[in-house]
């Protein structure tokens, strides 16, 4: 959730940060700060406020020096204050770390400082960290940091520097990512890569528990017990400019324009009219798929809208037995997986701490897990047994849009293997299939040509604080999907149902300042969906319509029409899904919200 960046190496290390931050910003981003070695002491500064706020600081201030850490804050332990703000130092200035994840027992280890007379300024666990490392330190800090990650429970991403150690800093892992960067004469280590890429496109991925020393051109490692090890470079095939916003007012626009581009990429090289090679990272036979008789779909946030939407289509194109659940419920239920059970996880960053307990809790069981992600180096990419990246490039936005449509090309990739390889689909069909899915780019190009008629609508209903979205069928994720968009970056608030289910209790709220989004293309329950639609029409509420180009019908019972082209019914989400994200980027920046960074909420939830 919190953004860490650091590095040594000949330039001064205050831009080098600062960049880092803004890039590292959507992880968290409501206090930031910065450690600054200057060869003989560390300087703090910390900010409450985005790294923006950090830099004003600063800039007025000598800060010298070619060794340091930051931090951009989500905060968990500790209201968002200067004290909690990191980086967090020990009481006699010799230690200084920067913290992402959260450490479980900290209040057993707070009460046992306290007793031996450790004092503490803020309620942060990452504080009592530094303290408790300062109490173990020997003179050895692989020996001590060895013996810190003993101690505590609970996940971190530690970046450490010492006021006796100019030369370099230390890193600590488990459970939320560490990413080094390798270059000549320097070294990095950030979160997450988009910080690395100005400099660098080989990275090592630090494994659980290990332990890095980084030095400027060097980087030693070693696993949880202490011993050294060797962990792969690999290089990046992101360039820096996907993680800019190129010319685009926010992120959020810049992805939500490159869909085409995404799921042309997601499909590239994997789908033909004879066939879907899902690549080398999956490893099944024809005789584990004809074996199959579930799939479990496990996700969160927008990567769970997705897998409702592909409940849809293996429903559709499979024989299987479907079920989808949200990863925090998931982990906790009694769920019975079988070697005739393919597990599946979809989440974007690879780090969402419900989904990969999730993960582990079936590999637990003995079951067969499919990752879907968009970071190769992720932690879910590399506990998986099999895995389908997305090649979507960096999402920064905080609100998912480009992932989403990845995450459901690769969905339907998988669906429509099944359905073939198992014999569900018949050939024939199943060509036609892949040819439907091959046109989809360019059918998703030309929705987001319409953006104009959407942000019309936009202007004509951003004043409504409450919103009812409705659809059915493979519309009623996509209404899912376009009421989380509209609350996460618009703070209005939006309420999805399934068309049908409105009657059994939504019904209530509708009155003439409550508008209706439906989503309704022309499809197989076109006319119930209409019915639905007469129902909100009679409590007079305005309504608002995502309907196919040529519906004529919906003129006479919206008052506002989003037009869609047609498509065959099972492709829609790809379609309806983009005006419906349009909708809420324009009522949200006519509404004067931050729309790459919505108040509380973090890209990447690496807590419970
Ligand atoms: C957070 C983000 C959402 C995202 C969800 C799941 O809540 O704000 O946009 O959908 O996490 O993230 P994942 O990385 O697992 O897809």
């Amino acid at each position: 959730m919190c953004g860490v960046v650091g590095y040594v190496g000949p330039r001064k290390v205050v831009g080098v940060i600062l960049e880092g931050l803004r890039r590292l910003e959507y992880r968290g981003y409501d206090s930031a700060g910065m450690a600054v070695h200057d060869g003989s002491s560390i300087r703090v500064e910390k900010v409450v406020g985005k790294v923006s706020d950090l830099a004003s600081r600063v800039e007025g201030i000598n800060l010298d020096g070619t060794l340091g850490v930051g931090h951009t804050r989500w905060a968990t332990h500790g209201g968002v204050t200067g004290e909690n703000a990191h980086p967090h130092r020990d009481q006699d200035g010799r230690f200084v770390l920067v913290h992402n994840g959260i450490v479980e027992n900290y209040l057993d280890i707070r009460d046992q400082l306290e007793s031996r007379g450790v004092s503490f300024y803020s309620q942060t666990d990452s504080e009592v960290v530094v303290k408790l490392l300062s109490q173990i330190y020997d003179g050895d800090m692989l020996r001590s940091l060895t013996e810190l990650g003993r101690r505590l429970e609970g996940s971190y991403a530690l970046v450490i520097l010492s006021k006796d150690d100019p030369g370099g800093f230390y890193c600590v892992r488990k459970g939320s990512p560490l990413v080094l960067g390798l270059t000549e004469g320097e070294g990095f280590c950030a979160s997450d890569v988009p910080p690395l890429l100005p400099y660098t496109k080989d990275v090592i991925y630090l494994e659980e528990g290990d332990i890095a020393e980084v030095r400027p051109g060097s980087v030693r490692i070693w696993d949880k017990d202490g011993r050294p090890v060797e962990r792969p470079v690999h290089r990046i095939d992101w360039d820096v400019s996907m993680a800019e916003k190129d010319g685009y007012p926010h992120y959020m626009a810049k992805e939500i324009h490159e869909q085409g581009t995404v799921l042309r990429s997601t499909l590239k090289g994997r789908l033909s009219e004879s066939g879907v090679d899902l690549g080398d990272d999956v490893h099944w036979d024809g005789d584990f798929l004809r074996s199959l008789r579930r799939i479990n779909l496990v996700a969160c946030g927008t990567s769970y809208y997705a897998c409702l939407v592909a409940e849809r289509v293996l429903e559709r194109w499979t024989s299987l037995d479907v079920k989808v659940d949200i990863a925090s419920e998931y982990r906790y239920r009694d769920v019975k997986i079988g070697a005739d059970t393919l597990a599946v996880f979809v989440s974007q960053s690879g780090e969402t701490a419900d989904t990969l307990a999730a993960q582990r809790k079936v590999r637990s069981l003995g079951g067969r897990c499919l990752g879907i992600t968009n970071v190769r180096g992720s932690t879910l990419a590399r506990e998986v047994h099999d895995l389908l990246l997305l090649k979507a490039g960096p999402e920064i936005g905080v609100a998912a849009t480009k992932t989403f449509m990845g995450q459901l090309g690769a969905l339907y990739l998988l669906a429509l293997k099944l359905g073939w390889e198992r014999g569900d689909l018949n050939p024939v069909e199943a060509s036609r299939l892949a040819y439907g899915l091959l046109k989809l780019p360019y059918e998703v190009e030309r929705v987001l040509e319409r953006d104009g008629d959407v942000k019309a609508a936009a202007e004509r209903f951003c004043g409504y604080d409450d919103f009812l979205f409705l659809g059915r069928g493979f519309s009623y994720p996509i209404a899912l999907e376009g009421a989380l968009k509209l609350k996460e970056i618009s703070y209005v608030h939006a309420e999805a149902y399934a068309a049908g289910e409105m009657k059994h209790g939504p019904i209530a709220l509708l009155e003439p300042n409550v508008p209706v989004m439906v989503v309704i293309p022309k499809d197989g329950l076109y006319e119930k969906t209409l019915s639905n639609v007469q129902e909100a029409r009679a409590r007079k509420s305005p309504i608002v319509a995502v309907a196919s180009d040529g519906d004529d019908l919906i003129d006479q019972m919206a008052d506002w029409v989003i037009r869609i082209p047609r498509c065959e019914e099972c492709f829609s989400p790809f379609i309806s899904v983009i005006p419906l994200q349009q909708f809420a980027y324009h009522v949200a920046q006519l509404r004067g919200c931050e729309i790459d960074q919505p108040r509380n909420l973090a890209k990447s939830v690496t807590v419970e």
